[in-house]
């Protein structure tokens, strides 16, 4: 599989796109195929620069065998844009202020992440930040889903490429 280069965003980089990098990496890690991806996620917002995933987050994750204690947040930079192949949106709004600030050229790489969740019956992983550990526990189930629907629209398309000789 070709490199993949893969940026997940939500507003504070503390709950859903840490724990969208960690469900991610397990689900590519699962299928061999680490060293086919660059995964990272990042913030809109700045308030939590340099910190560690919400605790909730952590425990949440932690409850199915994934480790997200090690990342810490950072904010969108104008790079990543160039750098990242896919920088998937976890709601609409993280959705439009991504699309609102990407180059011209690089607005097709910004997706909504649960476009790859069609029976999911949302749009958006709802912020968990406010609310009650069954929250993040929604947000996993989605996230989840959306893991495996990537990978599998990413193998997808690579094995078209592949027919095609490219
Ligand atoms: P996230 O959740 O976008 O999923 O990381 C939030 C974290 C912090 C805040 C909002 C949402 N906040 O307002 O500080």
């Amino acid at each position: 599989m070709a490199p993949h280069r893969i940026l997940f965003v939500c507003l504070g980089n503390i709950c859903r796109s840490p724990m969208a990098e960690g469900v991610f990496r397990r689900v590519v890690a699962e299928e061999g195929l680490t060293d086919s991806f660059v995964i990272d996620s990042a913030g809109l917002g700045d308030w939590h620069i340099g910190q560690a995933p919400d605790h909730r987050a952590q425990k949440a994750a932690r409850t199915r065998g994934i480790d997200i204690s090690g990342q810490s947040a950072r904010q969108v930079v104008d790079e990543d844009f160039d750098r990242f192949d896919l920088l998937l949106a976890m709601d609409g709004s993280n959705y439009d202020v991504l699309k609102a600030r990407a180059p011209h050229e690089a607005r097709a790489k910004i997706r909504p992440f649960l476009d790859y969740a069609p029976h999911a019956g949302t749009k958006d992983v709802p912020d968990p930040f406010f609310g009650g550990a069954e929250g993040f526990d929604h947000a996993l189930d989605l996230i989840e889903a959306a893991a495996h629907g990537l990978l599998a629209s990413l193998a997808g398309e690579e094995k078209v490429r592949a027919k095609r000789g490219a």
